[in-house]
Parts: C-alpha cells; sequence; structure tokens
C-alpha cells in the first residue's frame, strides 16, 4: 500500500482561513501534529467544491499520510478514493452525517436553542435570527434549535429570519435589514460570532443600546468575542479540543488502518458577556 511511503506530512482542508475559528483550529492540529513529528500542511478551499478537489487530488498524489477535513463540499465518493488510496481521513465541523468515517462535531442544534432560551430568560421578547449559508448543514441546525424555542410563539414569522454568510459585513448587513424590518426587535441570535460582531457595529450605527435595547448571542467562542466592546455572549465551542482530537484521531488511524471508525458529538456551552447582561 502507500501507506509504507511515509511523509509525515498531515493536511488540514479549512473553509476560511478569515475565520478565526479556523486558524484556532489549525493552532490546535499542528501543536499535536509537531509533537509527534508531523509537519501540517494547510489548504484554504474558499468554500469553493472546486478548490476542494482539486486540493484532494494533488494531495492524493503526493503521500500526505492524512488528511483532516473542514467543508462542507465533501462527498462520501470523495472519502471513498482517498480511503482507495490508503490516505486515513477525519472530518471535522462541516461533516457528512451517517457516513464510515471518523467525524467529529458539536451539537449544533442544541447550541441554537441554549442561544435563544438565554436571550428569552433575560426578557428579550422579539429575537430575530441571522442564519449563516442555507447550504451549510451546522447554520441550518442552529437556525432549527432558534426555532425550536420561538417557533410556535405568537409573533413569530419567517421574516424573523434574516440570512448572511459567515461574515462581519455579511452579518452587519443582515442587521441593518432586521432594524428596518422590525423596530420592537430586541433580541439577536447569529449563527456565528463574526456576524454578531456586524450586528455589533449595525446596532452602534442604529443607535440601539446593547444590551438593554438589544441582546445578541453569538456562536463559536473565537477570542475575538471577549474582546469587542461589549464582549460577545456566545455558545462556546471547544475548537482547540476538536483540532486536538482530530490530530489523535488521525495518528490512529494512521498507525493502525484497521481503526473503527467514531463519531464524537462534543459539548458546547453558554459563555455570559455584556452583550446579554440586562441591568434591569
Ligand atoms: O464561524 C464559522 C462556522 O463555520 C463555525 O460556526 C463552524 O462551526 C463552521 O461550520
Amino acid at each position: 500500500s502507500l501507506s509504507s511511503r511515509k511523509s509525515n506530512v498531515v493536511a488540514l482542508i479549512v473553509p476560511s482561513i478569515n475565520n478565526a475559528f479556523f486558524p484556532e483550529l489549525a493552532r490546535a492540529v499542528e501543536d499535536i501534529a509537531q509533537l509527534n513529528g508531523y509537519k501540517l500542511f494547510l489548504c484554504n478551499t474558499d468554500d469553493s467544491r472546486e478548490k476542494l478537489v482539486d486540493y484532494l487530488n494533488s494531495l492524493g498524489s503526493q503521500y500526505v499520510d492524512g488528511l483532516i477535513i473542514d467543508s462542507h463540499n465533501i462527498k462520501e465518493a470523495d472519502l471513498t478514493k482517498l480511503s482507495r488510496l490508503g490516505i486515513p481521513v477525519v472530518m471535522i465541523d462541516r461533516v457528512i452525517e451517517n457516513s464510515n468515517y471518523t467525524s467529529i462535531t458539536v451539537n449544533n442544534r442544541a447550541g441554537g436553542r441554549l442561544a435563544t432560551e438565554h436571550l428569552l430568560e433575560v426578557g428579550c421578547k422579539k429575537i430575530a435570527h441571522i442564519q449563516g449559508p442555507k447550504n451549510e448543514m451546522n447554520s441550518v441546525q442552529r437556525m432549527w434549535g432558534y426555532r425550536d424555542q420561538v417557533g410556535k410563539l405568537p409573533w413569530f414569522d419567517e421574516s424573523w429570519i434574516a440570512h448572511a454568510e459567515f461574515s462581519v459585513k455579511s452579518g452587519y448587513q443582515a442587521t441593518k435589514e432586521l432594524l428596518i424590518r422590525h423596530q420592537d426587535m430586541d433580541g439577536i441570535f447569529a449563527s456565528n460570532d463574526l456576524i454578531a460582531i456586524g450586528a455589533l457595529k449595525a446596532a452602534y450605527e442604529w443607535g440601539k443600546k446593547i444590551p438593554n435595547e438589544l441582546a445578541i448571542v453569538g456562536f463559536d467562542g473565537i477570542d475575538m468575542s471577549e474582546l469587542t466592546v461589549p464582549g460577545i455572549t456566545t455558545i462556546q465551542q471547544p475548537i482547540y479540543q476538536i483540532g486536538e482530537l482530530a490530530m489523535h484521531e488521525l495518528l490512529n488511524q494512521i498507525k493502525n488502518s484497521h481503526a473503527k471508525p467514531k463519531k464524537y458529538i462534543l459539548d458546547i456551552e453558554l459563555v455570559l458577556r455584556e452583550s446579554t447582561m440586562r441591568s434591569q
């Protein structure tokens, strides 16, 4: 098999190096790789299937010893191909459900529920959601978590869900739209922290006081979410742990090609900050 030609290089494929979530993951993967004598090859796909396939093809022919993939564009057939080449794979974060490969993710729907429940608990009466990309399962699951909490309330309809990319700029625009559409909006659950940062800026420009007039919750817990003014209450993913575990699992598979695939769903938690700490 090709696995006898060891390169001591592993690759990590991420959708966007612009979003601190992914460098934070990469840091963890690299730490564990280095400790074990491996070098890391970092691939950024910009969410494009074309770039992903291009990377998979060249990695397949250059004998990387293993691959950690974070991409909602990955297909079962890609994984089968890699496994025929004898290249172990671990999927993280944006994973294919019901697949026979090791995967590590969090319970996104529970996270969406927790975020929205918290906004209700601090007294928000009209809570909007800014959903991430519609074709991305994590953001869809978070949206369902939001709906689990408010979907049956009398005021709720589809106009309370705005759509955005996972970016600050897009979150800013979506928040502006919501502020125009719903003057009585007093809470926002944003599908990730970048969107929440955009929401902070839009609310500031609009003259809405955070958190008393508008409370905001993000998702991910990237380092930056603590450093904004006000700090952002968020659903913390165990980002470092995901990267660490992924690399350990990959090493396992590199050493033992018969290792059984495992499915990890790690816990998330609510981290309280000023963006929801209401004084009244
Ligand atoms: O911030 C980027 C998002 O994309 C994260 O929430 C992560 O879960 C990924 O899917």
